[in-house]
């Protein structure tokens, strides 16, 4: 820890490259795909002239990002109705209104499974989206594709420029603390990247983190993933049958998302037995709902014990 470590990742960038299955000139290693989000931002989005566009319910750094920016953020809200599903004809919609006008799309954010909805984006969605978004990055995040079986749309780069897809080691590799995400890119997109974001990105901790995690043998987390997924459906079976429960959404992700019958008496119930939801009270559309995430099957257990009664 005395020395600086490489001040470009370049070498930790070669194996997240085989782990992702790109080359490696399409990979910027990050701190997180937060910052990921946070050098696209403000790379591509100029204050008070550019806008986003989310898909809420969805993560907020993409907000925080360009409200801190100075950006616009254009929603396109998606609803329950129809299963939270991305809607591109709302999307023409938001983008007629700007038609000729301020602000400038300039990145698209789809988060591909959902965090909190749990719901993949199918690939033709994607690819309109791709297709009706020309003039702007189109950024998929998939933090949470692992747990899903689907494949990265990474394998898409060959035909969109304008696709950015977001990677991390923070969800299914476990490794949240030494914050290492990716963005893989056409070069001359992560060009841009690497000349705002500061010298000695990574450090020597997450390296050497990310060294023990990929070099060798190709890692698998394939039995960890099954487990989960496993746990996943497990959980949601028994949530059904939970008085505090009112629906339990589709998820191919490593939480669920939980309609609830008192949300509040719900995350109350929940935090008695030790365990931690997250509660959307502040989220008009998920104002009845709480996201939980999947733990061990002991964990799981003390949740589905907590809310077996009312
Ligand atoms: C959808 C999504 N993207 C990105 C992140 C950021 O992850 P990290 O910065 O740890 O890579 C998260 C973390 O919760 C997330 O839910």
């Amino acid at each position: 820890l005395r020395w600086y470590p490489a001040p470009y990742p370049l070498a930790i960038e070669a194996q997240l490259a085989q782990l992702y299955g790109v080359s490696p000139a399409h990979v910027l290693a990050t701190r997180g795909s937060d910052e990921a989000i946070d050098l696209l931002v403000r790379a591509f989005c100029a204050a008070g002239r550019d806008a986003i566009v989310t898909f809420p319910p969805t993560f907020g750094m993409y907000a925080i990002a360009a409200n801190v920016q100075g950006a616009a953020v254009l929603p396109v809200e998606t609803r329950a109705e129809t299963g939270f599903a991305l809607d591109i004809d709302r999307l023409e919609g938001v983008l007629a209104a700007q038609a000729g006008g301020a602000p400038k799309v300039k990145l698209v954010f789809a988060c591909s499974p959902n965090n909190p909805t749990g719901n993949l984006i199918p690939c033709e969605t994607l690819e309109r989206l791709l297709r009706r978004c020309a003039d702007a990055l189109v950024v998929i995040d998939e933090a949470y594709l692992e747990f899903a079986e689907t494949p990265s749309f990474a394998r898409r780069l060959e035909v969109y420029d304008n696709l950015v897809v977001l990677r991390t080691l923070s969800k299914a590799w476990g490794l949240a603390g030494a914050r290492c995400g990716v963005a893989i890119a056409h070069p001359c997109i992560l060009d841009v990247l690497r000349r705002i974001r500061l010298p000695y990105a990574l450090t020597s901790s997450t390296l050497a983190a990310v060294t023990a995690l990929t070099a060798g043998e190709p890692p698998s987390i394939a039995t960890r993933l099954a487990h989960v997924r496993a746990e996943r459906a497990r959980v949601a079976a028994a949530l059904t049958r939970s008085p505090w429960v009112k629906r339990v959404w589709p998820s191919d992700a490593n939480f669920v998302l939980v309609e609830c019958t008192d949300a509040p008496g719900a995350v109350a119930r929940a935090a008695q037995a030790q365990i931690l939801v997250r509660s959307f009270h502040d989220t008009p559309a998920l104002r009845h709902h709480v996201r939980v995430s999947i733990g061990s099957p002991s964990d799981n257990d003390k949740l589905l014990a907590a809310w077996s009664r009312a």
